[in-house]
């Protein structure tokens, strides 16, 4: 017999323990530094004789969407242990967990997948996108001589809390699907003495400079022969250029890798022979649109004009209808209607075409959305179009 519900405070190293293990893990943080950041009442856990069987969690955050941000249940911690795989414990937490979310009033649940078959189901959709790349030494000249007055400056660990973070934020306004780094994660990072911050392959941070200002950083590893950038943030055109010359020309490197760049990078741009750069592009953020009203209203429009969407959502009935949606440049409305659809979309898919991750002519033609008026996707890809590719660079 399973008992479903939250995890009490004396289960809560358990919770973590089987969670670990279903990843195939032991624990690796001491459960008394992880417990002030977990709030119970957004825990999961499946019992069975008293023994923990699965789990799951979600943090209240905040999330980047066009033009704004919003509340989001940034699902997290999410296992079923082996021995009871494949029983439908998942279900029956994920259905439990998209419920809990719409009561809060959250309008979006969101997370990162191990494997993207699981969470199309329940109505998720990769909402940010992103790239890897590898590029040999010998290819990573610029087309033309950039400008960069500025400087590079290593920043020792104990000191990134100062400038980097604000750098993290301008770096990404305007960016759909971003998680601002959580402070207490800059601060871990911080404190972390030298002997743990990995010796041979550890992490540097490395600051751009112009008058006076931080206008970027990059944090990378030396993996001979390569140099990994794991993530580089840039204010200002000067900050970007540089940066990366900065890690193209590091000594004994022979190529450069980078772990997660948005797809609208501008970096490939500058590079005068850009096919010798290996881009390899994979899922980020999956999203769910829990309260499809309420999240359409919340996103700024790049047109004015008014469709009738009808989403078709298995999950959540409250979601399952048409709604007219108007638009304009300072703002929409959206209410329910008995109106003839314009648009249909599949609840997985509402969450790309909201996030600006695909448009819904792209969707349309892989058959998860119709378009009922002619020339309604194309009206609807005006209206939900953004500046800026989604892109999740901090997973929470
Ligand atoms: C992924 C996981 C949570 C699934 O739990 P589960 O209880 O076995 O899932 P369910 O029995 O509810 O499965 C629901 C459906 O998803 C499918 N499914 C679940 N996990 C799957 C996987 N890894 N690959 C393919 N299909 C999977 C099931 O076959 C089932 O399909 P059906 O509805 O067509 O029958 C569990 O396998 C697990 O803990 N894995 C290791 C940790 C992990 O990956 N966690 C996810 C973190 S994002």
């Amino acid at each position: 017999m399973l008992e479903m519900r939250n995890v009490t405070a004396d289960e809560f190293v358990h919770w973590l323990r089987a969670e670990s293990r279903a990843h195939g893990n032991r624990l690796a943080h001491d459960p008394e530094e992880l417990r002030p950041h977990f709030d119970l009442e957004r825990s999961i856990a499946v019992f069975e004789n008293g023994d923990i069987v699965g789990g799951a969690h979600s943090h209240r955050l905040e999330m980047s969407i066009p033009g704004g941000s919003t509340v989001v249940a940034g699902v997290s911690n999410v296992e079923v242990q082996p021995t009871h795989r494949r029983r439908g414990v998942m279900t029956m937490m994920m259905r439990r967990q998209i419920n809990d979310v719409h009561e809060r009033g959250e309008p979006f649940a969101a997370l990162f997948a191990t494997e993207s078959i699981i969470y199309g189901r329940f109505g998720y959709g990769v909402g940010s996108v992103h790239e890897q790349w590898t590029l040999e030494r010998q290819h990573n000249g610029y087309a033309r001589p950039q400008d960069s007055p500025g400087r590079i400056v290593f920043v020792e660990p104990a000191d990134i809390m100062t400038e980097l973070p604000e750098v993290f934020r301008r770096s990404t306004v305007d960016r759909p699907a971003v998680f601002q780094r959580a402070m207490h994660h800059w601060e871990q990072d911080s404190r972390a003495p030298e002997h743990r911050q990995g010796g041979s392959g550890g992490l540097f941070y490395a600051a751009y400079e112009s008058d006076g200002r931080v206008d970027g950083y990059v944090t990378y590893r030396t993996r001979r022969p390569s140099l990994v950038v794991n993530e580089l943030m840039a204010a200002t055109k000067e900050a970007n250029a540089a940066l990366w010359r900065f890690c193209f020309d590091m000594d004994l490197i022979e190529r450069t890798e980078a772990i997660k760049r948005p797809v609208d990078d501008p970096m490939p741009w500058l590079l005068a022979d850009p096919r010798r750069l290996q881009r390899a592009t994979r899922d980020g953020l999956w999203v769910r649109v829990v309260d499809a009203r309420a999240a359409l209203e919340l996103r700024s429009y790049l047109a004015s004009d008014r469709v009738v969407l009808e989403v078709r959502d298995d999950l959540c009935p409250w979601n399952d209808g048409r709604f007219e949606l108007a638009t304009s440049l300072s703002g929409a409305t959206c209410r329910a209607t008995g109106a003839s659809p314009d648009v249909i979309v599949a609840v997985s898919a509402l969450a790309p075409a909201y996030m600006g991750a695909a448009s819904f002519s792209t969707l349309a033609q892989a058959g998860l959305v119709e378009e009922c008026t002619p020339g309604a996707l194309l009206r609807a890809d005006r209206m939900f179009a953004v500046q800026y590719r989604p892109w999740t660079p901090y997973n929470f």
